[in-house]
């Protein structure tokens, strides 16, 4: 095992991820799937989605944003509807953190995924393509999360990235063979190549340490391949 860093969640009650947007479909499908949905079926995560528009002042048209002051161009989210929403949420329960997806906050990591995972309750905030009025940044928001240096639409997709990361840190989330202790970026190090069947196709050969059996040289073998690959494609986690 790899790992030197990570954690586990050690709790039995699950974790609750409650996600607020203006596009709850957008949502639906990266978290009904595969590991995430098996998580949820095994009642070891609680995820919600919450649609804005059921906060909205305004009955008939659902309106959750108006124009900007001063002479920005574009829609802003207001801060009624966000306010009413978390005020609802935290009436029934206390949150760990307030999360704000936009591509001006903290940049995501595989360490802010581990740390998120042992948390009890989370409120995942969803950016809006033009901004949030800045007021509910300065006294709602506990965190504001970044996926990666370019700009999305809206904060939906960078919601479903976090959750699936912290999702599959769960025990019992993923099979033992799926480890996520031996996973890329969980110790600073990328994985080391994995091979499956057939040993040799077209003349490409699996590596013949991978094949002898024996499990001190290959865990050796994994190690030396996962520095090699970390000290080519990417030096700058060796820095830190
Ligand atoms: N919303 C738009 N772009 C984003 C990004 N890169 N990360 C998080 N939220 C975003």
């Amino acid at each position: 095992m790899r790992s030197i860093f990570v954690s586990l969640r050690q709790n039995t009650t699950m974790l609750r991820i409650d996600i607020i947007t203006v596009l709850p479909e957008l949502l639906e499908g990266p978290l009904s799937c595969s590991i995430i949905q098996r998580a949820r079926d095994k009642k070891l995560v609680d995820i919600n989605v919450h649609c804005l528009r059921d906060y909205s002042t305004d009955l008939k048209h659902r309106r959750v944003d108006d124009y900007a002051f001063g002479f920005s161009a574009g829609m802003v989210l207001q801060i009624e509807p966000v306010d009413r929403v978390i005020t609802h949420l935290c009436s029934q329960r206390k949150y760990d953190e307030i999360i704000y997806t936009s591509p001006d906050g903290e940049k995501f990591t595989q360490r802010q995924a581990n740390q998120l995972s042992l948390k009890q309750n989370l409120i995942v905030l969803c950016g809006h393509y033009k901004g949030i009025d800045h007021r509910i940044r300065e006294h709602l928001i506990t965190k504001e999360i970044s996926i990666g240096d370019y700009v999305l639409t809206g904060g939906e997709l960078a919601a479903a990235v976090i959750t699936d990361c912290v999702v599959r840190l769960i025990p019992g989330a993923l099979g033992d063979e799926q480890s996520a202790l031996s996973d890329s970026f969980q110790d600073q190090l990328l994985a080391p190549p994995i091979y499956t069947r057939p040993a040799e196709y077209k003349g490409w050969k699996v590596p013949d340490i991978l094949l002898s059996g024996n499990q001190r040289k290959i865990q050796e073998w994994e190690m030396e391949q996962s520095l090699e690959r970390t000290q080519r494609l990417r030096p700058d986690l060796l820095d830190d």
